[in-house]
């Protein structure tokens, strides 16, 4: 879709909740690779996204901490909203010191990455990839595709 104002991001995001409440929990975490250049609008899909799911505290970019963990009330289908910005890593490495098996283990993590391009070698292979392309000034498509 086209995405040129913070509603249609927003709506976007409310179609991935209802899409994945759905579906409920899977085998392991839920993981959605947020794919698209500096600017595009991922992180403020995930803010939205994190509104949704009842997230109360500011959700603000985990350029330089990495990973943010939320905690979900217990009337959502997942406990754990985390947020992982990938953008200064080089491989999956520093995930997994970060604990990163134990986080897909539980199917009750959704993870959100900004920048799964930097960590293939640890995203799983079948995953949900969202994808923001800054098309002008003002102008951004967001498509949903199964990696
Ligand atoms: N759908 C949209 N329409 C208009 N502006 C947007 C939209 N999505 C994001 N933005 C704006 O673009 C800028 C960068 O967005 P951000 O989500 O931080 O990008 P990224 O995380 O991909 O680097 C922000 O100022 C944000 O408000
Ligand atoms: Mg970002």
């Amino acid at each position: 879709m086209t995405a040129t104002h913070l509603d249609h991001t927003k709506a976007f995001a409310a179609h991935v909740i209802r899409e994945l409440a759905s579906c409920g929990p899977g085998k392991q975490a839920t993981v959605i690779g947020l794919y698209g250049e500096l600017g595009a609008g991922k992180t403020t899909f995930t803010k939205e996204a994190a509104l949704l799911l009842g997230v109360r505290r500011t959700v603000s970019s985990p350029t330089f901490v990495l990973e943010r963990i939320y905690t979900l009330s217990p009337k959502y289908t997942f406990s754990k909203l985390i947020h992982i910005d990938a953008y200064r890593l080089k491989d999956g490495t520093e995930l997994a010191h970060l604990g990163w098996a134990e986080l897909l283990a539980d199917p009750k993590n959704l993870i959100f990455i900004e920048w799964p391009e930097k960590v293939m070698d640890v995203m799983p292979v079948r995953h949900i990839g969202i994808f923001f392309t800054h098309k002008g000034e003002n102008e951004r498509t967001i498509e949903l595709r199964r990696v």
